[in-house]
């Protein structure tokens, strides 16, 4: 970080950036990334469950938080996800001495649906109202993968990318950023969440460096397939893409019921799904509410009968991204 710039000393009222108690709430979505062959290039945001969000402009130099949920998650900006994310982008202000930000989660850390791309996404989207919008939407983007860096390790956007533009997006390339929004139909999505932890940077590290070719060609044809799918409104293709023969394997193991969850809810009339994000959700995409309300009575009876306590959401894909409240 650079030193600088975060102890930049003018106050904000000085340079026309006012405090002056101003604050901008946010609702910060869930996301599903990857979408099955998609692993880092793709995701959608989810209308439900959402966090919340406050920013206010702060003569305190820095990122002040205040956590306002159960998680505990630091304070320390520097290794909190909100923080990282709005200390990147106070390295561009040098107008703006500082945020205060109230955190209230309810997309619990490790699920699998995005959480940190929540944490991330919201806060500089909100950031930027506060600002006159004077950042782009790829901007916001940049800012809020140094989030995910604390969260993962790694930048990614297959999360933060749906959480900020909404619907479906493609990640064609993160260095230097290429974001593609997918105009894909309605479709209903049911997740169930397996009550245990998968930290992404674990998910990550179990993977295979080296993928066959065959497996390769399966893969870019079903990415392919699932991109033409979802532009052509065409949900067979889509059903027919919805296949991992990469990533899927290696995860799946770590996710109790998994192929059984895959198996009835397809057999309960799902187009298909699998891991969302790095697990340990699961997600299934249906064409109609009704089949996705079977699909959600498949995965509380598989998790009833295994015995280990489980949430699910029936929800749609959030077209509008963060929004404010
Ligand atoms: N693409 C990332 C992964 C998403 O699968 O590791 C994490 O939510």
């Amino acid at each position: 970080m650079n030193l600088i710039k975060k102890y930049y000393s003018p106050t904000n009222s000085q340079l026309g950036v006012g405090g002056g108690g101003k604050s901008v709430s946010v609702l910060s979505p869930a996301t599903v990334a990857n979408v099955v062959c998609g692993f880092d290039i793709l995701g959608f945001a989810l209308s439900n469950p959402n966090d919340e969000v406050t920013i206010s402009i702060s003569d305190e130099v820095g990122v002040q938080i205040i956590n306002q949920d159960d998680f505990n998650l630091p304070t320390d900006p520097e290794k909190n996800v909100s923080g990282a994310a709005l200390l990147a982008m106070l390295e561009e202000c040098p107008d703006v001495k500082g945020f205060t930000l109230i955190s209230k989660k309810h997309i619990k850390p490790g699920s699998g649906i995005g959480s940190s791309a929540a944490s991330a996404a919201g806060p500089v989207v909100a950031a930027n109202y506060l600002l006159g919008n004077r950042f782009s939407k790829e901007d916001l983007v940049r800012f809020a993968m140094f989030g995910e860096k604390v969260a993962s390790g790694v930048k990614h956007a297959d999360n933060i990318a749906p959480a900020i533009y909404g619907g479906v997006t493609l990640i064609r390339s993160i260095f230097p950023l290429d974001i593609i929004a997918i105009d894909a139909p309605e479709l209903y999505v049911t997740v169930v969440h397996p009550q245990i932890e998968v930290r992404t940077a674990d998910a990550r590290m179990i993977l295979k460096q080296n993928v066959l070719l065959k497996n390769a060609i399966k893969q870019w044809g079903n990415i392919a397939g699932l991109v033409a799918g979802l532009i052509k409104h065409d949900y067979d293709l889509i059903g027919r893409s919805l296949e991992d023969v990469i990533i899927e394997p290696v995860r799946s193991i770590l996710i109790p019921g998994f192929n059984e969850v895959k198996s009835r809810c397809k057999e309960a009339g799902a187009l298909g799904g699998g891991i969302s994000g790095s697990g340990p959700s699961i997600f299934m995409l249906s064409k109609d509410e009704e089949t996705a309300k079977s699909v959600e009575k498949e995965m509380i009876s598989i998790y009833e009968r295994i015995g280990l306590d489980y949430q699910t959401h029936l929800t749609t894909i959030n077209q509008e991204g963060v929004r404010l409240l």
